[in-house]
């Protein structure tokens, strides 16, 4: 069995493979091997990757590439994780934005937008590539922004052995354990919306209803906030006493715009500046832990549930284990207020044989609107990427609610065609 990892020098990949070590004994025998454009990391990664094997006592072989079409060629499992541009232009996702006095967001918004130019183009590549050398592999995507990138996908290719992943549901599920003191793997999430926008409508533990239990606390809330993931924000609480559902807390950049807005604007540094201050040191952790005979991470780029949820996922396939998870992909119905042929994020059953989705009750009216308008908007900007549509893309940001009327809208869409011309081939 080989695992591939594309974008495997990510600061993320180290905490990733301890995940997928875990349960080694699914991939005896197997190949992880590790793809990159990025040599001088890769180097890095692999020879980390090696040493984690060994702490393991896995019996995984190790290989890395800069050749994309040799990482994917008999690949069961292929995780995605690309960033198009690096750091320096999510910079500039989040910069040009807020210069002209809105969110500027590495996912959301105007930023996330053109986040979305870029990823779109290597994605639908990459699943093409993968539809000929490797037609029985499973894409396991991370690479953001994943909504927009899974609506992409999907549309170019419908029936694409494809899953769309965000750690943000189960970071919820791993915050309300907290809070429960239980095993976040007891926590199961009704969830319907899309990526980065929807809500959790009902809280399980152990296949019982524990929702309300969870609005009692909230109501209580203030001194618990401090438990959950997102430790600085107790705007996820709040909207979760204010509407009786916990939501992604990136809905906080919707309902809190303003707030939000001054919190960037009064940050001096945008996220990017800060992790491309704190990578190098990451790195350095790494490159030290690697010559150890029995590697032990203890730094990590992520949350624990980032690791989590992808290995989890690939073990599920692997192991034909019938396991749910929220997941993106075609919405089929599972999501209500959605298009039913456009992608959604939704819990489903991952096995051996794929997912299936589990249909969402409906979102109350208010709610729903809202996610099917940036929806709307999402799949509007998805459909500029694809046709380098500039037009498109200004109407897709006047939708936006995170965006802007005209003229605004044009000049911000077009100080961002210009700051990443060299990754949009399509708009030339
Ligand atoms: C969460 C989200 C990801 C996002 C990341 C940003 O994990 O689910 O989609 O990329 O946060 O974290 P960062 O440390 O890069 O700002
Ligand atoms: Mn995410």
């Amino acid at each position: 069995m080989k695992l591939t990892i594309i974008g495997g020098a990510s600061a993320y990949t180290p905490d990733i493979i301890e995940g997928l070590l875990r349960e080694h004994a699914l991939f005896a025998g197997g190949e992880l091997c590790l793809h990159d454009i990025d040599d001088i990391h890769l180097r890095v990664i692999e020879r980390l990757a090696r040493g984690l094997v060994r702490t393991a006592g896995a019996d995984l072989r190790v290989t890395a590439t800069r050749d994309r079409a040799e990482a994917i060629s008999g690949a069961r499992f292929i995780l995605t994780q690309p960033r198009v541009g690096g750091l320096k232009h999510r910079a500039l996702d989040e910069r040009i934005p807020l210069k002209h006095g809105l969110i500027g967001q590495e996912t959301l918004g105007l930023g996330g937008f053109a986040f979305a130019w870029r990823t779109i183009p290597l994605m639908l590549e990459i699943v093409e590539e993968v539809r000929r050398l490797a037609p029985e592999a499973w894409i396991i995507n991370y690479a953001n922004p994943a909504g927009m990138v899974t609506e992409a996908v999907l549309r170019r290719f419908p029936d694409a052995r494809f899953i769309g992943l965000c750690d943000m549901p189960t970071g919820l599920q791993w915050g309300i354990g907290r809070l429960l003191r239980v095993d976040f793997h007891r926590i199961a999430l009704d969830y319907a919306g899309i990526n980065h926008g929807g809500w959790v409508s009902r809280v399980l533990l152990d296949d019982r209803d524990v929702t309300v239990r969870l609005r009692r606390w909230a109501a209580l809330l203030g001194p618990v906030a401090r438990l959950l993931p997102l430790r600085e924000e107790t705007g996820t609480v709040r909207l979760f006493r204010e509407h009786g559902m916990v939501p992604d807390p990136y809905l906080r950049y919707y309902y809190y715009k303003d707030q939000m807005l001054r919190q960037l604007l009064s940050a001096g540094r945008t996220r990017a500046e800060v992790l491309m201050e704190r990578l190098p040191r990451l790195y350095e952790h790494y490159a030290a832990v690697a010559l150890e005979e029995r590697p032990v991470l203890k730094e990590h780029r992520g949350h624990q549930s980032h690791a989590d949820l992808a290995s989890q996922v690939i073990a599920a396939m692997a192991a034909g284990r019938p396991t749910r998870f929220v997941i993106q992909q075609r919405n089929g119905g599972a999501v209500r207020h959605l298009p039913p042929d456009e992608a959604a994020q939704f819990p489903a059953v991952v096995d051996g044989a794929g997912f299936r989705p589990i249909p969402q009750p409906a979102l109350p009216r208010e709610e729903a609107e809202l996610i099917a308008h940036i929806k709307a908007s999402e799949t509007l900007n998805v459909r500029a990427a694809m046709e380098g549509d500039r037009s498109l893309a200004v109407q897709a940001a006047e939708l936006n609610p995170l965006g802007a009327p005209r003229p605004l809208a044009v000049r911000v869409i077009d100080e961002l065609l210009a700051a990443h011309r060299p990754y949009l081939p399509q708009f030339a």
